[in-house]
């Protein structure tokens, strides 16, 4: 067979409409996530809230749509209360999912102004670990009650007249982790989170719930625990959770890059789980996925077993990504595309300092990691309707994983900006991928530009001294003829072709 790859597209051949909130992140109380991340008084570039404008400003860029708060493993023991009212009267506590010691200085009322100056909306989590359903309507009542009754008039007298409005709700963390402080089994986990959304959705019927799924594929309990949990939340929730973390510890590179075909594999069966649950109950309703935790996570392991205790926000998951990180975060966000019909929410984990895209120094700079790109570039360009590729590619196999194509594309139609975008990730670590797109009903089309991530070295990445080792340049050759694209997609690449149909 001929090493090149070719994909058809057709604008009537829709997967779906892409919900935004696809391209969503998360911050958890963890590390230097919120303190020294996003959140850092006396910071030369903090403003009078002690928000970090060079973090702010990486952010919009990222135009990031959600934020998942404030965790994460964290919420299982957070009382949202401890971060709430005046800054000196919150208490310091032992924070034991991460061993560290949490302040307060920073909770829901400054997390939805950040988000406000951001441009994000708030996909908030309670803790199903330590509380419960007393506890769960409290706090809808004070984020969205307008006043007049107790928890609302106690935001407003903070300072908050106007509800927040959070319409997304996760309805606890893995709560099927051994490691969760409340971890339940599937059934205890099931009747507290119907209970729970029962009581959040008669203080505010406009909140969508998410219940949790399990932790990863690799839990014991999975699927079984999906299908349980589904049986007693299916008619109060809107969304089931999954999360998966991928990495490379075994340096190889091949099988890494094959991941995400897992991924797929995973919502598929997710899927399956949630219409199984469907067909029993004879519903009309159709679930949801949230992959409320996706990206890489290995780099930090070792380090992360060596810090000492009880610090406060300590350099903790600080992963270094590097160029193959990237090209494998860039597999990930296609293969979520491929299934944005059901995937409607997601969450890259996480969003600054804490396996993220964006690194800061306490007091320094800030700069963004190789996985920055891809993210920017499908949130930036990803919006629109996402269309089912007909993918022609050579194929390898590696290790527990077969038929890989050395093409992984995508291509999404904004229709409003009559543009279509192309992503595409050259999985070849040796060869260039010659690739032709046939985008047959547009009729024209002019290249707008063709943007290229690549490094000679996969294992570079950005740090502090070398911010820019690794990155994008718009040096690709995409040419159009008409509604043939070509392209060579240079060796383990990842590549946006922008088009223009007028
Ligand atoms: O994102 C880091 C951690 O990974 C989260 O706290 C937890 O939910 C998951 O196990």
């Amino acid at each position: 067979m001929k090493h090149a790859a070719s994909m058809i597209v057709d604008k009537d051949f829709i997967i779906s409409t892409i919900d935004n909130r696809l391209y969503g992140s998360f911050i958890e109380h963890l590390g230097r996530a919120v303190y020294g991340g996003i959140y850092e008084p006396g910071h030369p570039q903090a403003d009078e809230n002690g928000f970090r404008q060079d973090v702010m400003k990486m952010i919009q860029t990222l135009q990031v749509p959600i934020i998942r708060y404030p965790g994460g493993n964290f919420v299982s023991g957070y009382d949202w209360k401890d971060g709430v009212g005046p800054k000196q009267l919150r208490p310091r506590r032992l924070e034991l999912a991460w061993r560290t010691i949490e302040p307060n200085q920073f909770g829901m009322n400054e997390f939805v102004d950040w988000s406000r100056q951001a441009g994000t909306d708030v996909m908030w989590a309670i803790n199903l670990g330590t509380q419960g359903v007393e506890d769960a309507r409290q706090i809808v009542e004070y984020a969205n009650h307008p006043s007049g009754s107790y928890w609302s008039d106690l935001r407003v007298s903070h300072g908050y007249k106007q509800p927040h409005a959070i319409k997304t709700w996760c309805l606890g963390n893995e709560m099927d982790g051994p490691w969760q402080i409340g971890q339940k089994t599937a059934v205890e986990y099931g009747r507290i989170a119907y209970e729970s959304a029962k009581v959040m959705k008669l203080v505010d019927p406009t909140i969508e719930l998410v219940a949790c799924g399990s932790s990863s594929r690799e839990m014991p309990t999975y699927p079984e625990w999906e299908a349980t949990v589904l049986d007693h939340t299916y008619e109060q929730v809107e969304f089931l959770s999954l999360h998966s973390y991928y990495g490379n510890p075994e340096n190889d590179t091949a099988t890494f890059l094959g991941r995400s075909l897992q991924m797929e594999d995973f919502i598929k069966s997710v899927t399956a789980t949630c219409d199984y649950i469907k067909a029993k109950k004879r519903s009309k309703k159709t679930m949801m996925l949230s992959f409320d935790e996706w990206n890489v996570w290995f780099h930090s392991n070792d380090a992360d077993k060596k810090l000492e205790p009880w610090q406060i926000a300590p350099p903790q998951l600080e992963d270094l990504y590097t160029m193959e990180d990237a090209l494998v975060v860039g597999c990930l966000l296609i293969a979520l595309l491929k299934h944005s019909d059901r995937v409607r929410m997601a969450c890259l984990a996480q969003l600054v300092n804490v396996i993220a895209p964006i690194m800061t120094e306490n007091g320094g700079q800030a700069w963004a990691q190789t996985i920055f790109y891809p993210y920017m570039h499908a949130s930036v360009h990803g919006r629109g309707k996402a269309l089912v590729p007909l993918v022609q590619s050579p194929k390898y196999d590696a290790k527990g994983i077969t038929d890989i194509p050395y093409l992984e594309s995508i291509a999404v139609f904004n229709e409003e900006a009559n543009e279509v975008t192309v992503f595409a990730v050259n999985r070849d670590l040796a060869n260039p991928l010659p690739l032709e797109v046939d985008l047959r009903s547009f009729g024209q089309c002019r290249v707008i530009e063709h943007i290229v991530l690549e490094n000679p070295d996969l294992k570079a990445a950005n740090d502090a001294a070398n911010p820019n080792r690794v990155a994008p340049h718009a040096g690709g050759n995409a040419a159009a003829d008409g509604s043939k694209v070509t392209a060579t997609l240079s060796k383990a690449s990842w590549n946006v072709i922008r088009l223009s149909l007028n």
